[in-house]
């Protein structure tokens, strides 16, 4: 049974991740602060006080894992947070840096003994983090640190080549959860379905592609 651990996996888009992977025969390691929503009956491994900008939890769950026994990682875990010329809220943008950018790298960096040669790595950022793509401005933690999760991103790609380990750099549309107040366009379940799609396709070739849940290739 392939192993798949996902950050963020108490509610939203990373709730509906471990939810599909469950169904479709993954053993599921659901990271998160509390568990929230994550229902007990189906199977799911819960591991609680998983804060993405906690070093000694992160290397602690990292020793618990049998070393080359994951498949797939999928850093979902993010916030959101106003950013504006008017507002710089500098303490706001270095979280958003901490928990969108420096948080994924670091949980990936501590679970590389744990990933399994020929595995892969997802990132869900956002099309917010393309440079190319900002025709409206504003949002400067968050459009800076999806950014830097970016550019994480394709190192990951360029680095982890070697082991085989393929990296998906993931916009999972605009999806109705909390963070948008439930007024995206589309529901977790059709998010989910399409980035599974995308990892499904993931390949040594592909590697370190920058895509829309809907397969559309995104610019940088
Ligand atoms: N929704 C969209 O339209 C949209 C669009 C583009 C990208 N995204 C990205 O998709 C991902 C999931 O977003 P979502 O819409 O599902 O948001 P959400 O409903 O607000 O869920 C965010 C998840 O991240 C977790 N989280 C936040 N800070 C954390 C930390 N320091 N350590 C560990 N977990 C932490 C939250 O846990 P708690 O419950 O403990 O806070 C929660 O499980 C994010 O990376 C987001 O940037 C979403």
């Amino acid at each position: 049974m392939p192993h798949a651990i996902v950050t963020g996996a108490n509610r939203g888009i990373g709730l509906q991740l471990c939810l599909a992977l469950k169904d479709r025969g993954y053993r599921v390691t659901a990271l998160c602060r509390q568990r929230g929503d994550l229902p007990a009956a189906v199977g799911i491994e819960i591991q609680e006080n998983y804060d993405v900008t906690d070093g000694a939890a992160i290397e602690a769950f990292a020793r618990s894992v049998e070393p080359g026994t994951v498949d797939l990682l999928i850093n979902n875990a993010g916030i959101l947070r106003s950013t504006s010329l008017d507002n710089l809220d500098l303490a706001s943008a270095r979280q958003q840096f901490e928990i969108n950018a420096l948080g994924p790298l670091r949980v990936t960096q501590s679970l590389l003994p744990a990933l399994k040669d020929g595995g892969k790595i997802a990132l869900v950022t956002s099309r917010m983090g393309s440079i190319a793509d900002n025709d409206s401005g504003g949002s400067y933690g968050y459009r800076m640190s999806k950014a830097a999760l970016n550019a994480a991103g394709m190192s990951l790609a360029r680095d982890l080549h070697e082991r085989g380990i393929a990296v998906a750099i993931l916009h999972p549309g605009y999806v109705r959860t909390d963070m948008t107040g439930q007024s995206g366009l589309i529901d977790t379940d059709e998010s989910v379905d399409g980035m599974l799609e995308r990892i499904d396709e993931l390949n040594l070739s592909n590697s370190g592609s920058f895509w829309h849940t809907n397969g559309e290739l995104l610019p940088w």
